[in-house]
């Protein structure tokens, strides 16, 4: 695991764009696995503003998103898959045949949730993962539990990322209760995984992913048994980690 520790929102952004754009440039049929919420705007607006100005080509990419609310129809405005064409993929190139995204409106959930890990595998795995996290530690929408569950799957929200998410909704009882979500395992089969945090409400979440146990108590924990993970934090998201990685660029372990 590295960690690199910025000072501010942008330049968190920046060096995720960097480690993306340098991804797609060098493998241009690069599987990328997405993930949505406020950390990662910045880093699609970065990426298609190198997609406009030099060009970077994502025709030939594949993305796979990480998690999509239940009962949540593509077109509207609080789904993920309305979030990703509004920040990302209606502003670049990527082909609409290669666009996967859980489908919160499938009749057969556990089937849907088989199918999706099942194109993974085929479309060669996941070359580079990126994630935000939640304050409870979540990834996906991997809620703190007794176990690590491994592959996509029905979750339940817990009510702190509920209340988190209201901010996105009318008020709270309008978020869904339920959503589709990337398991564990099926994080980690990716080849690299880039961890971004932003702003002091996640501090605890980061300083339990880099530093606490391995547990599902704190599902981000398990990035530490990953053999290729960055985290990208900003000042504010680190201020709970120990003071040598409050500043820079270090490699942990
Ligand atoms: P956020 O969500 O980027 O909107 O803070 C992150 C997450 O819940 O994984």
């Amino acid at each position: 695991m590295r960690i690199i520790t910025t000072e501010s929102y942008q330049e968190m952004s920046l060096e995720a764009t960097k480690i993306v754009a340098g991804q797609v440039y060098l493998k241009p049929t690069s599987v990328l696995g997405l993930a949505t919420g406020s950390t990662p705007e910045g880093l699609y607006d970065n990426l298609v503003a190198v997609h406009r100005t030099i060009g970077l080509d994502f025709s030939e990419v594949t993305t796979f998103n990480l998690d999509e609310y239940i009962g949540m129809a593509p077109e509207n405005p609080q789904s993920y898959h309305y979030f990703m064409h509004k920040h990302f993929f209606d502003l670049v190139n990527v082909r609409p045949e290669n666009i996967f995204i859980p489908d919160g409106c499938a009749e057969d959930v556990p089937a849907a949730c088989k199918a999706y890990d099942k194109l993974i595998r085929e479309k060669g795995g996941i070359d580079l993962q990126v994630l935000g996290i939640g304050r409870n530690a979540h990834i996906g929408f991997n809620e703190p539990d007794v176990k690590f569950e491994a592959t996509t799957h029905k979750v339940k929200l817990d009510d702190e990322t509920i209340q988190a998410n209201a901010r996105f909704f009318e008020d709270e009882e309008a978020v869904p209760r339920y959503a589709i979500s990337m398991g564990i395992k099926t994080i980690m089969l990716a080849r690299h995984v880039i961890l971004l945090a932003s702003g002091p409400e996640k501090a605890e979440a980061v300083k339990k992913a880099v530093c606490g146990s391995v547990s599902p108590a704190a599902p981000a924990s398990i990035l530490q048994l990953h053999q290729d993970v960055t985290v990208i934090v900003d000042r504010e998201a680190a201020s709970m980690l120990p003071e040598e990685y409050q500043h820079g660029a270090h490699e942990i372990f």
